[in-house]
């Protein structure tokens, strides 16, 4: 008998940590190292929410709170859930977590049997399908293609429902295409998932508030209101107020649901911190004018990415409406060699000959289910971002 459960041999560990993790790694070594890889946003959190926390601290806010979090967070939720998505959710119809992750891990592993599907378009946010195979249950992954902008169609969505399929996974804007469904490409969906009465909709929002170009932010259970019984509205503060170590998500959706995943949450981490739950309540309630700055900031080094991937030869970038993620192809360079005589046969190949020459972390696209691609993250610095294209390019001429 091996020491670790056959359950486990199904994941792996989250690639895109790995590779943050290599590139750290490499510049405490002293190499030249610009790191695109990590998923967190590179503003500091605003010092109104560092002050509720300090606040929170000195009133004694330091013992267990309830299980699925503190009244006051379920209210800042509700009230946020009312203001900007137009959905009514009670107390008993939210659950706060340690991060969107818990609470969509919790979601996954209470309701889902083995045997049961659970449909996720690719390219996908990693954690999606290791956590359903942590759960026996099993992915049925469906690839989109940049000519749709990676966008799943209701074609493809009906035929992946099968009498198996238990939960529709749903994520705009995306991680890593950054691509976000408008209105009326939500509505087209909907009208497929109003067909199959026993599907569930996980909606996982945590880029909304990072959309471009004027871009409105929908989600499912607004757009189609008789889904709302059978949907689970997922975001958190991670990445909208820079919180990412705070740990700190949250979901709405129907009471038997909500309940189920406070069942297990007691059993495994009990409470979400409560010093980042006051915090949180600060997010949501305090002033949220910072967010234009950042949305602008962010939509200016979008722009200076896309626009010199383009001018790499053999990549090409389209502009997506949301997140801090671009998903280049890299298909042009396949097939290729690096000077050293490397042969560039996968993304990965890609991204590892690209990080060895260039010192530029990237996440190969077969970590996200689609490839050639990789996925660049532009949630740092201007002047470093402009470098790395910079040797981005560099790095594709040499290739021949
Ligand atoms: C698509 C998506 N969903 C959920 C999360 C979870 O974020 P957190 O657990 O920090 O709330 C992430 C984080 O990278 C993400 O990219």
């Amino acid at each position: 008998m091996g020491l670790v459960a056959r359950t486990l041999e199904r994941v792996k560990p989250s690639p895109t940590m790995a590779i943050t993790h290599k590139a750290r790694e490499m510049k405490a070594a002293g190499f030249d190292v610009i790191g695109l890889g990590a998923g967190e946003p590179d503003f500091d959190t605003p010092d109104n929410i560092k002050q509720a926390a300090i606040d929170a601290i000195k009133r004694g806010e330091t013992k267990y709170t309830a299980v699925d979090g503190i009244p006051e967070l379920k209210q800042a939720i509700a009230e946020k859930f009312a203001r900007e998505n137009g959905l009514d959710y009670k107390p008993n119809e939210i659950t706060v977590g340690s991060g969107g992750k818990q609470v969509l891990y919790n979601a996954l592993l209470a309701t889902l049997d083995p045997g049961d599907e659970v449909v996720i378009p690719s390219p996908y946010w990693v954690s999606y399908p290791d956590i359903v195979l942590l759960s026996g249950a099993e992915p049925v992954i469906v690839d989109t293609n940049l000519e749709d902008g990676f966008k799943i169609t209701p074609k493809q969505l009906e035929k992946a429902i099968t009498p198996k399929t238990k939960w529709f996974i749903f994520n705009s804007p995306s991680n890593p295409t950054g691509a976000a469904y408008t209105r009326d490409e939500i509505k087209a969906l909907t009208e497929v998932l109003l067909k199959h009465e026993r599907v569930w909709v996980l909606s996982d929002d945590i880029y909304e508030h990072l959309v471009y170009d004027d871009f409105k932010f929908s989600t499912p259970a607004q757009v189609e209101p008789k889904l709302k019984e059978r949907t689970l509205t997922l975001n958190g503060v991670s990445k909208a107020y820079s919180m990412t170590g705070w740990r700190i998500g949250y979901g709405g959706g129907p009471a038997p649901l909500i309940k189920a995943i406070g069942t297990l949450q007691s059993q495994s981490t009990s409470n979400p911190c409560s010093i980042s739950q006051w915090a949180a309540v600060e997010a949501l309630r305090g002033p949220q004018d910072f967010l234009k700055d950042w949305v602008k900031s962010f939509q200016s080094r979008r722009d200076l990415i896309v626009s010199m991937l383009n001018q790499a030869s053999g990549l090409s970038c389209p502009t997506p409406e949301g997140a801090f993620y671009v998903y280049p192809s890299c298909e042009g360079a396949i097939g290729k060699k690096t000077p050293k005589g490397q042969a560039i046969e996968t993304d990965e190949d890609f991204a590892t000959a690209l990080l060895q020459e260039e010192g530029v972390a990237v996440v190969h696209g077969a970590a996200f289910g689609l490839s050639p691609f990789f996925r660049i993250s532009y949630a740092t610095g201007t002047e470093a971002l402009e470098e790395a294209g910079r040797r981005i390019q560099r790095f594709c001429a040499s290739l021949s």
